[in-house]
């Protein structure tokens, strides 16, 4: 079972009795904050301050077990170095790192106050965002206790974080459950296996948003078929668990008001087909729809915190399977846009799907912007590593307010170029073009491809996330194979564009 927090606001110190844990900020000027002589009456932490060496310094944490006469059994001290220079995330941070902290405590009080110092109640939601976020766990195949790591031990922790913004950071925490939410739901659906979560399963997920509010449409092949979808359904089409076009709509802005639009590469399970890939790490490959994870967590975001915005996410969802019908290497398919595709390797699939929903989105809806999400390429690791995500755009306006929000949050972008030197690399002797090119540049060449599927009227950006949306190295916010990545973000460059 995994374990639950329940996080609350107030504004007055009531130190915990029993397995409390009491956490204490302290700065580079000098010793713990206020209120710690309430816990601490005979200057017990400054002196274990002393004789550890902490000196408050950020990221800095010392652990000690309470004198006899606290009212706590452990004291934790979280350094938060020269507070003026806390950005946004250093206090999402700050929260992950003091739920790494819990260990068994079942009562959690942290007095976010420091000497002099005004802490907001948007700090005071950021820290409780970090504990969530730390505390995630896909556990829901484990039918016996981990009694180990990070306390699992405890199956609800209350944790009260005592501010005098609470009322504010109450507010605030509002929103903070909300993305919580839609991070917890794509993390849980890049973690879930593909046996279990096929293009079928993924559409009844994205269909229970409807409880929210979204409106939810679902395409099958017979209806993609319709629409000449060749080029989607040309990869879903070794597979016996069908294929799926998902489209959510959620209507919180204007009426009148074009939507702006996020379309994510949705592959259930990446085989590579009859292009097969290797047995090593192939099982990461069920992670290959965190693009749609991402847009379906954004819907999520955008329908609980009632977000007044027009927002449209569609997702492409298939399993790229190996099997007698599955398509072969020098297959030509047609797309929806009419354009004819040579496929030499049935691996570069994700460019295929996201070739008709991209066409699709842009056609039916002629959004503001449409930004596309996609675990599209190896290449982008090779090139950035798993701590930021390829940006690709057409539209500087668009790059700039993605890296923007990418800074904000802490999912960060680095832009990548494109240009018709690469474009000219996907010309192809039979048909319109191929959907590969070259040994060198893959990731460049992925964007391109897509970008031919985009009018250049269309304020478009690709985002390849394979770095970074699955087995990236555990941070202070997470601690999971599938991470989210992306939900966080979308959901600032919305905000940012709807609130500017
Ligand atoms: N799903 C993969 C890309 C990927 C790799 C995602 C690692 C997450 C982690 C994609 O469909 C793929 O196989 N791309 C090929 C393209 C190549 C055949 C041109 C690749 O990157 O090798
Ligand atoms: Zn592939
Ligand atoms: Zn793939």
């Amino acid at each position: 079972m995994s374990r639950k927090i329940e996080i609350s606001f107030s504004r007055s110190l009531k130190p915990a009795s029993g397995t409390g844990l009491v956490v204490l900020l302290a700065t580079e000027e000098g010793g713990p904050g206020e209120g710690a002589a309430s816990i601490d009456p005979a200057n017990h932490v400054e002196r274990a301050m002393r004789i550890a060496g902490f000196k408050g310094k950020a990221a800095a944490t010392l652990d000690i077990v309470a004198p006899a006469d606290s009212a706590a059994d452990r004291i934790l001290l979280a350094g938060v170095g020269n507070p003026q220079n806390m950005t946004e995330h250093d206090w999402t941070r700050l929260g992950g790192q003091i739920c790494g902290k819990f260990a068994k405590a079942t009562k959690v009080t942290i007095h976010l106050s420091l000497a002099g110092t005004e802490i907001g109640g948007d700090e005071a939601a950021n820290v409780a965002m970090g504990i969530l976020l730390r505390a995630y766990r896909f556990d829901r195949y484990k039918t016996k206790a981990n009694d180990g790591e990070d306390g699992d031990g405890a199956q609800t922790v209350k944790v009260t974080i005592v501010t005098p913004t609470a009322a504010a950071a109450k507010k605030a925490f509002e929103s903070v459950e909300a993305v919580v939410g839609g991070v917890t739901l794509a993390r849980d659906l890049v973690n879930e296996p593909a046996n279990m979560l096929g293009p079928l399963e993924f559409a009844a997920k994205a269909r229970e948003l409807a409880k929210l509010g979204v409106k939810v449409e679902i395409l099958t092949e017979k209806e993609m078929g319709k629409l000449g979808m060749g080029s989607l359904l040309g990869v879903a089409q070794g597979s016996p668990r069908g294929a799926r076009l998902v489209v959510m709509r959620w209507n919180g802005g204007k009426p009148k008001d074009k939507p702006v639009a996020f379309v994510g590469k949705g592959v259930t399970f990446d085989t590579g087909g009859n292009s097969m890939k290797t047995a090593s790490g192939m099982e990461d490959m069920k992670g290959d729809m965190g693009g749609a994870a991402a847009v379906t967590g954004l819907m999520h975001v955008l329908a609980v915190r009632k977000a007044k915005a027009n927002a449209v996410g569609i997702i492409g969802l298939v399993e790229n399977a190996v099997d007698g019908h599955s398509q072969r290497p020098g297959d030509i398919v047609t797309s929806m846009s009419g354009q004819t595709i040579e496929v030499l390797n049935t691996d570069a699939e994700g460019r295929l799907v996201l070739a008709d929903a991209l066409w699709y989105c842009a056609d039916r809806f002629q959004p503001k912007f449409m930004v596309n999400l996609a675990t599209l390429t190896g290449a982008i690791i090779v090139a950035l590593g798993q701590h930021q995500a390829g940006l690709f755009s057409n539209n500087d306006e668009l790059a700039e307010r993605l890296v923007a929000a990418g800074a904000a949050t802490h999912e960060r972008l680095w832009r990548m170029p494109l240009g018709p030197e690469y474009d000219k690399l996907i010309d192809s002797r039979n048909a319109d073009m191929k959907n590969i090119g070259g040994r060198h540049g893959g990731a460049i060449i992925a964007a391109q491809f897509l970008q031919r599927f985009v009018k250049d009227n269309t304020p478009w950006a690709h985002l390849d996330i394979a770095g970074t949306a699955l087995g990236a190295p555990a941070t202070e916010i997470n601690h999971s194979w599938g991470t989210g990545f992306g939900v966080r973000l979308l959901d600032r460059l919305v905000r940012d564009h709807y609130e500017a």
